[in-house]
This record gives structure tokens, C-alpha cells and sequence, in this order.
């Protein structure tokens, strides 16, 4: 366990970063720490008014700009429109168990939002990136399994839980291929995520689905779960610590829902290479988002 907290962020004058989700939840407290140390934050956002809500709230030099993960459409016109160098890339937006949608590609949105939205994201912004990748994913990764059949929910009965699972645990193997990439690519660059365990957000009150939300409510009145500050900071511990490429970090408290950061391990599904190589190949075809350098030594699975 560390004893991390916002005040070991250390000052980040001359640097950006760009994170999505930004005017909720985790990703507003994890942009607004990291703009009161001095770094440039850009808030990447689907709704720019709820984004300069937000920023109103923050201090030191935040922008807003407009980012819907749900439709590749935007997150091109991002990339295209943002031609500055990006230190730290923050994949912190999600959507959880909503009722069975699609986004404007027609992906399932969970699949879609969660991971396809910020693969693309980060393939596009990439040669632009000069220190990190952090992408938030969840404990519920553990129940996750990454259905290459059915990755959009077209052919089987959708289940929310189940697709939100896969989502989180495509998070995870997305930070794993896209390491081991970057460094056959010798790129400084590394790629980390985080979990804030169990946290009292709007991602709780979103679903449409009054029994689950209801016991997630009372979890997180009650002694499992942590502020949304506090759920920030495996986020924050994942982008400025001084980590290996593909840490992953979680709150060290009981079943990771609470409590101060640390490293955290991950299901046997999400350190499973060749899985994690399938996945990238595909979500490559789906979005038309690649990565930009020749590598081909980081696509074979570790023997
Ligand atoms: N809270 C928890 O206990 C918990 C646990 C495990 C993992 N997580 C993960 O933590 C991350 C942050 O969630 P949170 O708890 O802070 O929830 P939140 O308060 O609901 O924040 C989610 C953010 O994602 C944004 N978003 C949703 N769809 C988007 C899209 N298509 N394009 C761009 N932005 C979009 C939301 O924007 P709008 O405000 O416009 O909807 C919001 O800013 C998520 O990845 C979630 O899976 C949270």
C-alpha cells in the first residue's frame, strides 16, 4: 500500500493533458488535481457545456473540447483538431449497464464507448504522445470475458452487466498490447491503468436498472465504497508515478473497493497475450484507427 494522495501529484508547469469524461465523476476531480499543479488540461468532453460547468470549478489553465467516444465520426475530428503534443492521455470516460444501444457505428455502446472509442482515440493521438497512456477500467473486468462471436451483442441476448465486464477487461488488454507495442517500437512512451474501486458517481445513478442501482447505492452509502476524490487518485497514481509500463493500480483497501493506491492484479483473462493481440487486430478493422508504427515483433504472443 502507498500513501499516495493528490499532494504527491508533483508540479506539471509546460505539460498537457487531455482527459475524457472530464466534467464527471473521476475524470473531473483526476483533471482538476492535475490543472491546481500547474498542468495544461483539456477537458474532452460529449457535452462542451457541461464541460465549462466543470472547468468553472477548477483552477490554472483548462480547455473544453468537444468528444463523443460513441461516434468515431467525433473522436477523428478530435485528433484532428488537437495537433499539439499531449503528455498524458487520461481513457477515463464510461458508460455502465444502460439498456441495449448502439453508437453512431453501430458497435454496442459499452464495447463501443469504453474501449473502441478510446482505442481509436489513442491510436490517433499517439505520435503525438510524449509520456503516458492511462485508461480506467474496473473490478468488474474480473467477470469479464471478451466474446470474439458476439463483441457488439448482435447475435446473443444482451446482458448489461456482461457487456460492461467485457468492456473493462478489453480496457485492460488494450493497456497490455499497446505496451508491449510501444516499447518494440522503443517509444518512451508507456501505457498504465487504474480502477477506482468503488466509487459515488454519476456512472452509479446512470443505469436504468432499479434493482442493480439501488444496491450500488446502498454500497456506496455504506462502508465499501470512497468519495469520488478518493476514487481518483488510482488514476493520479497511474499517471505520474514512477511505474512500469502496464501497471495497473487499484485502491488497497477490502476487495479493492476503497482506500489509498497501489499496483493491483488482474484476472488470468486479462494477462492473456494472444487475447490481447486478437483483440487489438480486430478493434483495428472496426475502428480503421492503427497503430502508427511498424512493429510487427510486439504482435507475436510471448511463447
Ligand atoms: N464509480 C465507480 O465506482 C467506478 C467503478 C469502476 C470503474 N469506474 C470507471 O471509472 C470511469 C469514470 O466513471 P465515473 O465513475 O467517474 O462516472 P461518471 O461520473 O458517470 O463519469 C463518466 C464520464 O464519462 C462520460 N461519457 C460517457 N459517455 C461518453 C461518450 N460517448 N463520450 C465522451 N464521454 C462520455 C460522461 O459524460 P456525461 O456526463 O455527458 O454523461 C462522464 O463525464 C469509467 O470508465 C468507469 O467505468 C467507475
Amino acid at each position: 500500500m502507498t500513501t499516495f494522495t493528490a499532494s504527491d501529484v508533483p508540479p506539471l508547469p509546460g505539460r498537457t493533458v487531455v482527459v475524457t469524461g472530464a466534467n464527471s465523476g473521476i475524470g473531473r476531480v483526476t483533471a482538476r488535481v492535475l490543472a491546481a499543479k500547474g498542468a495544461r488540461v483539456v477537458l474532452a468532453v460529449r457535452d462542451p457545456e457541461k464541460g465549462r460547468e466543470a472547468a468553472a470549478t477548477m483552477t490554472g489553465h483548462v480547455e473544453v473540447r468537444r468528444l463523443d467516444l460513441a461516434d468515431l465520426s467525433s473522436v477523428r475530428a478530435f485528433a484532428d483538431d488537437f495537433t499539439d503534443p499531449v503528455d498524458l492521455l487520461i481513457n477515463n470516460a464510461g458508460v455502465m449497464i444502460p439498456p441495449l444501444t448502439r453508437t453512431a457505428d453501430g458497435f454496442e455502446l459499452q464495447f463501443g464507448t469504453n474501449h473502441l472509442g478510446h482505442f481509436a482515440l489513442t491510436n490517433l493521438l499517439l505520435p503525438r504522445i510524449r509520456d503516458r497512456v492511462v485508461t480506467v477500467s474496473s473490478n468488474a473486468h474480473k467477470v469479464g470475458t471478451i466474446d470474439f462471436d458476439d463483441l457488439n451483442r448482435e447475435r446473443k441476448p444482451y446482458r448489461a452487466m456482461s457487456a460492461y465486464a467485457q468492456s473493462k477487461l478489453a480496457n485492460l488488454l488494450f493497456t497490455a498490447e499497446l505496451q508491449r507495442r510501444l516499447a518494440a517500437a522503443g517509444s518512451p512512451v508507456i501505457a498504465t491503468a487504474a480502477h477506482p474501486g468503488l466509487a459515488t458517481t454519476n456512472l452509479l445513478k446512470s443505469d436504468g436498472r432499479r434493482r442493480v442501482r439501488d444496491l450500488a447505492q446502498k454500497a456506496a452509502t455504506g462502508l465499501l465504497a470512497q468519495s469520488e476524490d478518493d476514487g481518483a487518485l488510482p488514476t493520479l497514481y497511474a499517471a505520474v508515478a514512477d511505474v512500469p509500463g502496464d501497471s495497473y493500480a487499484g485502491p488497497s483497501g477490502f476487495l479493492e473497493g476503497r482506500g489509498a493506491p497501489k499496483l493491483v492484479g488482474r484476472s488470468a483473462k486479462a494477462r492473456d497475450a494472444g487475447t490481447a493481440r486478437r483483440l487489438w487486430a480486430v478493434s483495428e478493422e472496426l475502428t480503421g484507427a492503427v497503430f502508427p508504427w511498424p512493429s510487427p515483433q510486439a504482435a507475436q504472443p510471448t511463447p
